[in-house]
């Protein structure tokens, strides 16, 4: 039978009582704090619980990304997982959305190229694969926009400590209560950084094959797996083939991406979350790569993302192109997006961008969005 969008499904041996999946988005509503280096500004807080809680009549839930390491850390006032502390600060997070009936993922995150030397007074560098510098601007630790750095080309043992800190991280989002982990592998971040001909320039066994670019991911996968904090199919993974973000693309992506979903099959991890749409950019470098084309190289769940209106969203999963699917901007100013989305009831006006990750305000354009009151709306009519 065609999926709906109020099917059920199953990922990691959960039931998802719906398709819709919130999508992982970096709000920046940590703590303020005057010194920078104070851990306060990395725990999320009672907003993160009223924000994450208000979302959980979706299917499944992403955590906005979460930084694993010094090294990796680049956004102000977005949280890491590090240390105990960090674990101990997620579980109410946790804890409220189970109490609704739902299900999250904390997203695992490391900038690499993405940061600036500012975040790391004890080295004073930025790191990356290889010495490619980006495009664009970055911002420094006070906020100030700059020209990017151009990174350090990582060691052998900075990968090690790299994957450990990843391990690490899962091992926090378990005991944080987290039903599960995605990695960030899209979007220009550090795995991105290696899976990609653009910015992976090495000559060594983490660079040049594909089999090469792939094995900062694979050896991760592994390390989480080893660990034995979630089993594979509770590790998701995002992939953004088509996508500019982090100055990005290559012109071998769509056969780069279906290779590392083919190479991923033997694991069994919980879903692919495919980044295909092009409204977040498209770099034109190749042939834009589709749902299809991974649908055809593999075996798991498979999550969509970009763009998507209820009506494609529906499409995509009646024709079977897709299992899951992620929307990021409009749940933003609909905590209710999963029940509007499935009762046809009506969305809010999109938020105003000027408080999508903007720190210090607070419940301002995060938790204050209405929920569609269907009551309401009748006595309007009738009036
Ligand atoms: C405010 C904001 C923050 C985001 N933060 C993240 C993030 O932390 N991790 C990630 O993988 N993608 C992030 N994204 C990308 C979204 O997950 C999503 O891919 C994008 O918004 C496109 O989907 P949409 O068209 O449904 O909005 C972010 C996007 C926005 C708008």
């Amino acid at each position: 039978m065609a999926a709906e969008l109020s099917s059920k499904f199953t990922v990691g041996g959960q039931e998802l009582k719906n398709r819709i999946v919130l999508a992982p988005l970096t709000r920046s509503r940590c703590e303020v704090t005057e010194d920078p280096f104070d851990i306060k500004n990395s725990l999320p807080n009672e907003l993160h619980v009223e924000y994450y809680s208000q979302r959980a009549s979706g299917g499944l839930l992403i955590s906005e990304g979460v930084q694993v390491s010094e090294l990796g850390w680049g956004w102000m006032c977005a949280p890491k997982i590090m240390e105990e502390a960090h674990a101990e600060a997620w579980k109410p997070v946790t804890k409220a959305v189970h109490e609704k009936g739902g299900l999250i993922y904390m997203q695992l995150w490391h900038l690499g190229r993405q940061t600036h030397s500012s975040f790391h007074p004890a080295t004073n560098k930025i790191v990356s694969a290889s010495d490619v510098k980006m495009a664009g601007e970055a911002k420094t630790i006070t906020g100030e926009k700059v020209e990017p750095e151009t990174p350090v080309p990582m060691t052998k043992e900075e990968i090690q400590d790299t994957i450990a800190a990843f391990v690490n991280g899962a091992r926090l989002a378990k005991i944080a209560g987290f039903d599960g982990v995605e990695l960030h592998s899209a979007n220009g971040y550090l795995i991105d950084q290696f899976l990609q001909k653009r910015t992976n320039k090495r000559t060594d066994e983490y660079g040049g094959s594909m089999e090469n670019r792939m094995r900062l991911l694979k050896e991760i996968v592994e390390g989480i797996i080893a660990e034995g904090s979630f089993p594979a199919n509770r590790i998701g993974l995002r992939l953004s083939p088509n996508g500019v973000f982090g100055d990005m693309g290559s012109d071998d992506n769509n056969v780069m991406f279906p290779f590392v979903a083919k190479e991923l099959n033997k694991y069994g991890l919980a879903y692919l979350h495919v980044m295909d749409g092009l409204g977040f950019g498209f770099h034109n470098l190749c042939p834009p790569v589709t749902m299809y084309d991974f649908r055809k190289v593999w075996d798991g769940p498979l999550m969509c993302n970009v763009g998507l209106t209820k009506d494609e969203a529906k499409g995509m999963l009646r024709s079977g192109t897709t299992d899951l699917v992620a929307v990021g901007r409009p749940y933003i100013a609909n905590p209710d997006l999963a029940d509007r989305w499935i009762n046809d009831w009506p969305l809010n006006p999109d938020a105003d961008y000027a408080t999508w990750w903007q720190a210090g305000i607070g419940a301002k354009g995060y938790t204050d969005y209405p929920f569609y009151e269907p009551e309401k709306s009748a006595e309007k009519k009738d009036e």
